[in-house]
């Protein structure tokens, strides 16, 4: 069958190799792509907000299926635009309906959502500019630190953590008065603060079946030992050591099953991913519970690229029950290595950062897998074209190696300014002694 890739990242490029891989795919179409994803299929120029083209590229292609790997199309509608034409409806589209897609466009709805089925996440309550007052009262009852989330999608910029509460009151203040994040914040979540540590467990879902995908951890902040600003991820691995067998009962118990019987009860159509942010914490009796910090309706970026590559089945195969709300009829096989993945970026990321610096040393990585992010063709010259620029994995059996070897792949890639994390994982390997 002819596929259609959506999105441009490294998360598309892991998504496009694995699906290369599939006997079932005859022609892979990426869009927009980038130079990593042309060397799986043919890139095309459309523009994600464009369903009309995007349609019309379908007919003219005779695409069979259509991935979607980043947010934006999915919240603004494009499975319920398929679904709901008579000429395109057989078009299997993998990602879930625009109401589906609220579970990460509106946080306020994804915790009504985690309550109505006793899914664990943090106390809250939601306030507008008519509450502001109510507010500001419910911080005077909460400890620090303040966990302030604008309602709507906010460029991943719209939660803030304040350890001060006259600050936490501004804040509220400017978010609900002063429109901060614009209409994303027209309503602010008011979260209990979660101590923990982060993972992300990724789910497939037929909207009645599941498949749980391996767990990933996301190194966020620029700097190493987890300093600076927030970054899209600077590194990840998968799987993470302490989400162990236990662990993992529970998050499937407590959380996937709740989740798709919630999905289902309510005739929500969703067939796609589910990508959950979870925070494990210390439960009185010494174990470790997850709760939900936030859903995503999407794979992470850059989970994808220590996840997918330890996915043995083939994908197209999954996509196609989960089309047919046959998933569990399939079987998920995962590679038991551990994989390491590090971003490298651009200068100045992620404040304005340098672009079209020539990339070099590709040819010297041999062992390690380059997923491409932000780079750009440029007289048959590989350049850098976006804050994170490109992303080494390696996989092996042992933590350690994978780490390592990434590590020396990452300094054989060269360019003016480039950055990266070296100490992607080292966390994990200290709680493993
Ligand atoms: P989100 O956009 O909801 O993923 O939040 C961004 C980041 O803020 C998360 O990745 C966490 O590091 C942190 N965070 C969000 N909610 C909480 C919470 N309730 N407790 C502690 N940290 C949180
Ligand atoms: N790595 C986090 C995300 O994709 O949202």
């Amino acid at each position: 069958m002819n596929i259609l890739l959506l999105g441009s990242g490294g998360r598309e490029h892991a998504i496009a190799a694995k699906i290369a891989e599939s006997p079932k795919c005859s022609k892979l179409f990426i869009a927009p792509g980038n130079p990593g994803t042309a060397q799986c299929g043919t890139n095309a120029t459309l523009k994600l907000d464009d369903f009309g083209a995007i349609a019309k590229f379908v007919k003219t292609n005779d695409i069979q299926m259509i991935v979607v790997g980043p947010e934006a199309p999915l919240v603004d509608g494009i499975s319920d635009y398929f679904a709901n034409d008579k000429t395109l409806h057989n078009v299997m589209v993998i990602g879930p309906s625009k109401e589906g897609a609220r579970l990460e466009g509106s946080k306020d709805y994804a915790k009504q959502f985690m309550q109505r089925y006793n899914i664990p996440t943090a106390a809250y309550k939601t306030f507008t500019k008519e509450t502001f007052k109510d507010g500001v009262k419910f911080l005077e009852t909460m400890n620090p630190p303040y966990v302030l989330k604008a309602d709507g999608l906010a460029a991943g910029k719209g939660v803030l953590i304040l350890d001060n509460l006259e600050q936490a009151k501004e804040e509220l203040s400017h978010m609900l008065n002063d429109a901060k994040f614009g209409e994303a914040s027209a309503s602010v979540v008011i979260e209990q603060y979660l101590s923990g540590i982060e993972l992300s467990v990724f789910v497939l879902t037929d909207g009645k079946h599941y498949k749980i995908l391996p767990s990933a951890k996301d190194y966020k902040r620029i700097g190493e030992g987890d300093t600076g600003l927030n970054t899209g991820g600077m590194g990840s691995i998968s799987p993470v050591p302490f989400a162990d067998k236990a662990f993992m009962q529970k998050v499937e118990r407590n959380i996937v099953i709740p989740t798709v019987k919630g999905l289902q009860k309510e005739n929500i159509q969703y067939k796609g991913f589910i990508f959950l942010g979870l925070m494990a914490v210390d439960a009185p009796d010494g174990t470790l519970s997850p709760y939900v910090i936030e859903y995503n309706v999407r794979m992470g970026d850059p989970e994808t690229e220590s996840v997918f590559p330890r996915i043995k089945s083939d994908i197209v195969s999954l996509f196609e029950a989960t089309w047919e709300g046959e998933l569990n009829e399939e079987s998920l096989e995962i590679d038991d290595r551990y994989a390491a993945c590090v971003m490298l970026t651009a200068e100045g990321y992620p404040e304005s950062y340098r672009k079209g610096d020539v990339i070099t040393g590709l040819d010297n990585v041999k062992d390690s897998i380059v997923f491409h992010a932000g780079t750009k063709s440029n007289e048959n010259k590989l350049v850098t074209n976006g804050g994170r620029v490109l992303c080494i994995t390696t996989l092996s059996p042992s933590l350690p190696n994978a780490i390592l070897q990434s590590m020396q792949a990452a300094e054989l890639v060269k360019w003016k300014g480039r950055y990266y994390r070296r100490d992607i994982g080292q966390d994990l390997l200290k709680k493993m002694l």
